[in-house]
């Protein structure tokens, strides 16, 4: 496969780093014997859905878990294995997988079941695309089921991003309501774990449910699911210690399987680049700076110029002081400073605390609250999960905040340099 030039000599006719690339790919799906330290959350997957297989009604499972943690990769495992299982006692089991960041309402959502199940089955009825409402797609859903169906796994990927959560009540009630006779077991799944707490408020106990939660791998694990896909390389191209290096800056910073993945394909692209033999301890460290910005930047896009702020006020204080965590306060102080750099109206303290907040959630800071002894009161601490240098950076590549200052300029004002008493507004 590697070999093929198609006879122009513009293309190398060889990789000389990547032999199958295609196992780093974000999408790729391992096979089960690549599936690494989950044994047993299949085996909890599998306790909850199982009884689908010997014709018994399943329970409901929400998954949560940090991003990374092998949440979609073992709950389609899991229901790829139990539709088989099922189909070896001749009961016809489908799966339905719904990504609800892109089907992000109910009627997207019920569109896509009822496309799906219509894929997988004779089902001759036109289903359209658009015109017609949710309840529309639910009779198509039902009627399908009835017809093909002992039972069904419908797994719903990043279920926070749905804007309501009718369909898991239209799901579990299906059968008390004589819509259909086929089981029907929902798979949930979402990395907020606020998200649990707003469920139980959205729901009544109709979907009644069981609640996992996967955690982070630690740096044995992520070494072994690394190794599990050495073969992407070439033989003798990755030197020796590089996984143990990348899983241990990967365990250290998020535990993230994905990340812990993109970082050893990177460190492959930059060897190739830079015309290496060989990827080095080196080119991981590289790929693991990049892989990080890259990261805060994901997780900061999507969030308010005021956020930012707030995350680069954080990272100016711990750059130019000597601490690692800072009140509310001093972030605010900080931010209000920034603001004038920026000629941005500065938002309250309290709209602060929050932006706060919401970072903390996406897992860019670590906020603690502090018992401040009887007559302070308590309060929170803030911390950055990831090298202040990385938060500058991804905060000014936004075109509108690219004149504050450099992590190089910042550094200049830090203890160390012994010109701490520079103001951050003389950069402007
Ligand atoms: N235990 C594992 N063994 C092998 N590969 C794994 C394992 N866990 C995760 N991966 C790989 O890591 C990547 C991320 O896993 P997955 O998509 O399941 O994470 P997730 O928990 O769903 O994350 P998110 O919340 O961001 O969607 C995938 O490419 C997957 O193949
Ligand atoms: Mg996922």
């Amino acid at each position: 496969m590697a070999e093929q030039t198609g006879g122009d000599p513009l293309f190398e006719s060889h990789d000389p780093i990547f032999d199958r690339k295609e196992l780093l790919h974000v999408g790729h799906v391992p096979d089960e014997d690549r599936i690494v330290g989950r044994d047993d959350e299949i085996q909890s997957v599998a306790a909850e859905v199982g009884a689908i297989t010997r014709g018994d009604p399943p329970n409901n499972v929400m998954i949560y878990g940090k991003t990374g943690t092998g949440k979609s990769l073992i709950s389609r495992h899991v229901a790829t294995r139990a539709q088989d299982a099922a189909q070896g006692n001749d009961i016809d089991c489908g799966v339905l997988y719904v990504d609800c960041s892109e089907a992000n309402t109910e009627t997207r959502t019920t569109r896509q079941l009822a496309l799906s199940l219509k894929e997988q089955t004779e089902y001759q009825q036109n289903i359209p695309l658009r015109g017609v409402g949710t309840m529309e797609y639910y009779q198509h859903i039902w009627g399908i089921l009835e017809d093909c169906f002992d039972a069904v796994i419908v797994i719903l990927d990043e279920i926070d991003k749905l804007d309501n959560s009718n369909i898991l009540m239209q799901l579990s009630r299906a059968r008390e309501a004589r819509k259909t006779d086929a089981y029907i077991g929902v798979i949930g799944i979402s990395n907020k774990v606020q998200y649990r707490e707003t469920l139980d408020e959205r729901i009544d106990s109709s979907f009644g449910h069981r609640e996992l939660f996967f955690h982070p791998y630690d740096a044995s694990q992520l070494r072994e699911i690394m190794r599990n896909r050495e073969d992407a390389f070439q033989p003798d191209v990755l030197e020796d210690g590089t996984i143990e290096l990348c899983a241990a800056l990967a365990a250290k910073k998020h535990g993230d399987a994905r990340k812990a993945i993109e970082i050893l394909k990177e460190a492959g692209e930059l060897a190739r680049r830079i015309g290496s033999e060989t990827v080095s301890e080196d080119h991981i460290q590289q790929a693991q700076e990049v892989a990080e910005i890259n990261r805060i930047e994901e997780l900061t896009s999507g969030a308010t110029v005021h956020a930012k702020l707030a995350l680069y006020a954080l990272a100016s204080c711990i750059i130019t002081g000597d601490r690692e965590t800072y009140k509310t306060r001093e972030v605010y102080e900080r931010y209000v400073g920034i603001c004038e750099l920026v000629a941005t109206d500065p938002i309250t303290e309290n709209g602060l605390y929050r932006q706060l907040k919401e970072q903390a959630f996406l897992g860019v800071i670590e906020s603690e609250k502090t018992g401040g002894g009887r007559s302070q009161g308590s309060y929170l601490l803030h911390r950055l999960v990831t090298d202040p240098k990385h938060i500058v950076k991804a905060v000014r590549r936004d075109a509108s905040l690219e004149d504050l200052p450099t992590y190089d300029r910042l550094r200049e004002t830090s203890p160390s340099t012994g010109n701490r008493d520079t103001d951050l507004t003389s950069f402007s």
